[in-house]
This record gives C-alpha cells, sequence and structure tokens, in this order.
C-alpha cells in the first residue's frame, strides 16, 4: 500500500499582537478572566483590508519553498475555512490565481475549526484515488472579521493565521503518513455556533437585520460541553481502530480552542496534558489554522520524532468532530 501524507509545511500569522488588556478596552473583561477560563494571553490579528485568502497565499509560497516545488506542481488547492474572502468564489480559487498555480483545481471546504482535519482526509483520498499527484491544504482563518467585537462571551476567543501543507505519495522514510482518519458530525447543533444572517436561510433584510446577525454568535457552553466529549470520542476511535492505546501517542494535536477543554479531555482520559500540545496562549482559536500552526511550532521545536504516533484532533461549528492518526 502506498503511504500518502504530509511532505512539507508552511504556515504565517499577521504581524499585529493583540494582548487580553487591549480587549479589555473593547468590552467589560479583563486579562484574569480570559487567561483563567481560556489560557488564551493574546491574538494576531489582520491589518485592514487582508483577508483570508492573502494568508493562505503566505502559508503557501512558503510550504512549496520548503517542500522544494513551484506552484504548477499543484494539481488541486482545498481551502478550510469559515471566513472565506466571500461567501462565493471559493477562497480556494483566489488563492490558485495569485500563486500562479496554472494547473490546479481549487475548492473550499466548510467544516468550522474541524475543516483542517477534514481536508487532510480530502486529500489523502484524492491522492489515492490518483485524481491528483500532489494537493496543497490550507486552513486559513480571519475570524476576526465577523466577530462581534461587543460580545464579550465570544470576542475574546479568536485570532488570525493559515497554516498549509502538501499531501503526496511519500518516497521510503520521508514525510508523515496519515494512516487513518475519523471524521463525524452532529447537525443537531446547527444552531450552537453560527453566523445566522446572509445565507439562503435568513437573506440580510436591512430592515430586520442588524451587523450583529451577520456575526459569530455562540451558545459557549454547549460548545464546551461537545467539545470535550468530541475530543474524547475522537481519540478513542482513531486508537480503537488501529490497536493502540491512547497512552501510545507521542503527541496529540488539538484544535486550540480552549485550554480548559483539552484539561477535561486528558483528565477523562487519563493522559498527562503535557501529551497535548498547545499554543493558544499565543494565537487564539484561529478555527481551521490552529493545527498546522501546532505542528509547525512543534517542528520548530525539534518536538516531532520520526516514527511516533501523532494523532489531530479538531472540533467545531456544524458541529463537527474527528481528527487524523498519524505515523511521523
Ligand atoms: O472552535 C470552537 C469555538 N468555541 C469554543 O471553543 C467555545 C467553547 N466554550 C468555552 O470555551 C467557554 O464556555 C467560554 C470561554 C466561552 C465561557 O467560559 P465559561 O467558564 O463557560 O463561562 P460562562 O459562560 O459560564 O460565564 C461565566 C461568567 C458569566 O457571568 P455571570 O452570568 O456568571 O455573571 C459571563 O457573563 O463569565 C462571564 N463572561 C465573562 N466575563 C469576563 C463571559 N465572557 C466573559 C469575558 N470576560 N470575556
Amino acid at each position: 500500500m502506498i503511504r500518502i501524507g504530509i511532505s512539507a509545511i508552511g504556515c504565517h500569522v499577521p504581524e499585529r499582537v493583540v494582548t487580553n488588556d487591549e480587549l479589555s478596552k473593547l468590552v467589560d473583561t479583563s486579562d484574569e478572566w480570559i487567561v483563567s477560563h481560556t489560557g488564551i494571553s493574546e491574538r494576531r490579528i489582520v491589518a485592514e483590508g487582508e483577508a483570508a485568502s492573502d494568508l493562505g497565499v503566505h502559508a503557501a509560497r512558503k510550504v512549496l519553498q520548503r517542500r522544494g516545488i513551484g506552484p504548477e506542481d499543484i494539481d488541486m488547492i482545498i481551502v478550510a475555512t469559515s471566513s472565506p474572502d466571500y461567501p462565493f468564489p471559493a477562497t480556494a480559487c483566489i488563492v490558485q490565481h495569485q500563486l500562479g498555480a496554472g494547473k490546479a483545481g481549487a475548492f473550499d471546504l466548510s467544516a468550522g475549526c474541524t475543516g483542517f482535519v477534514y481536508a487532510l482526509d480530502t486529500a489523502q483520498a484524492l491522492v489515492a484515488a490518483g485524481s491528483a499527484r500532489r494537493v496543497m491544504v490550507i486552513g486559513s482563518e480571519v475570524l476576526t472579521s465577523v466577530t462581534n467585537w461587543e460580545d464579550r462571551n465570544s470576542c475574546v476567543l479568536f485570532g488570525d493565521g493559515a497554516g498549509a501543507v502538501v499531501i503526496e505519495a511519500l518516497d521510503d522514510d520521508t514525510g508523515h503518513q496519515i494512516v487513518h482518519s475519523w471524521l463525524r458530525s452532529d447537525g443537531a447543533g446547527e444552531t450552537a455556533l453560527l453566523r445566522p444572517v446572509s445565507g439562503s436561510r435568513n437573506p440580510f433584510d436591512p430592515a430586520r437585520h442588524t451587523a450583529a446577525d451577520m456575526q459569530i454568535q455562540m451558545d459557549g457552553k454547549r460548545v464546551y460541553l461537545f467539545a470535550v466529549d468530541a475530543i474524547v470520542r475522537t481519540i478513542r476511535a482513531l486508537c480503537d481502530h488501529q490497536g493502540i492505546a491512547p497512552a501510545d501517542l507521542a503527541w496529540i494535536v488539538p484544535h486550540q480552542a480552549n485550554l480548559r477543554i483539552i484539561e477535561a479531555a486528558a483528565k477523562r482520559l487519563k493522559l498527562p496534558t503535557e501529551r497535548f500540545y498547545t499554543n493558544l496562549d499565543r494565537y487564539a482559536n484561529t478555527s481551521a489554522a490552529s493545527i498546522p500552526l501546532a505542528i509547525d511550532e512543534m517542528i520548530d521545536r525539534s518536538l516531532l520524532q520520526t516514527g511516533q504516533w501523532v494523532l489531530l484532533v479538531g472540533f467545531g461549528a456544524g458541529l463537527t468532530y474527528g481528527g487524523n492518526l498519524l505515523r511521523w
């Protein structure tokens, strides 16, 4: 069986750092509350006019350079995002044009913060089926453009960023194999995390709707409880499928939403919290970009070794959840 997986990774975050103290000037909050309830200390926020495709292109150029290939070597571009440049056309098409990837197809994938996990499995399937040789998967988000900056329950949680990987058949002993993926959805949670207005369900009506109706609305408690359960179920399902125990995992790279969610899941799995890599203190929740941003940082810090089991796990709007088991 051919090994298919990640051959290179590259990320990009905006320069501007926004601290919790700065947010406390916008809404009734404090550094103490945000750190104690979420683990977040600061986040990156785009410059005015910067969109998801701009961050995605920066990350994509980095990954092409690291892989030592050109844009014409990419057959498909998948952008996982919940904050696309436009409802349509797809952000992936804008990235494709900016990169000069003239031989690539392009589409967006909407699976909330689980988008990167879903896109890895999709990319692997395209390569396995022979319809693409190399797929560029990009998680890119500018969630701060759809954040309600008057809602302290949600505005403190999000940040902007992008991460890109190349998925292809791997030569012996190179790259990081995607061994198995497990994807699920619980659409009964439709209203737990959404932007209610501007789609076909509720087209924008200036007589009835305000800006807040087009921004993120979230039932934090409900998402919290779902998220802990989603992490535990995903890890157990992937480990059971592979015939390994959660304790055999060298690293778990969770979607970076809230440190307390990760601690609660670790406790239920009887795993040390340190087994879960986190960098949400500096980037907050960057949705579909959070897992590649974490992996890139782990590589920089030489935390990942050949042969290790590494599990990526995501959860988010949909409600979607799932993960990928990698052999590093
Ligand atoms: O990718 C998935 C994205 N979504 C998530 O990850 C969200 C999951 N949920 C959570 O992370 C947590 O539920 C939150 C961080 C959103 C909230 O934390 P919590 O410990 O569940 O707080 P809570 O909702 O129980 O609120 C406790 C209190 C409330 O005040 P009262 O009603 O007790 O007076 C809130 O109004 O904290 C208040 N509060 C805040 N206070 C200061 C909520 N947000 C803030 C804030 N600053 N930013």
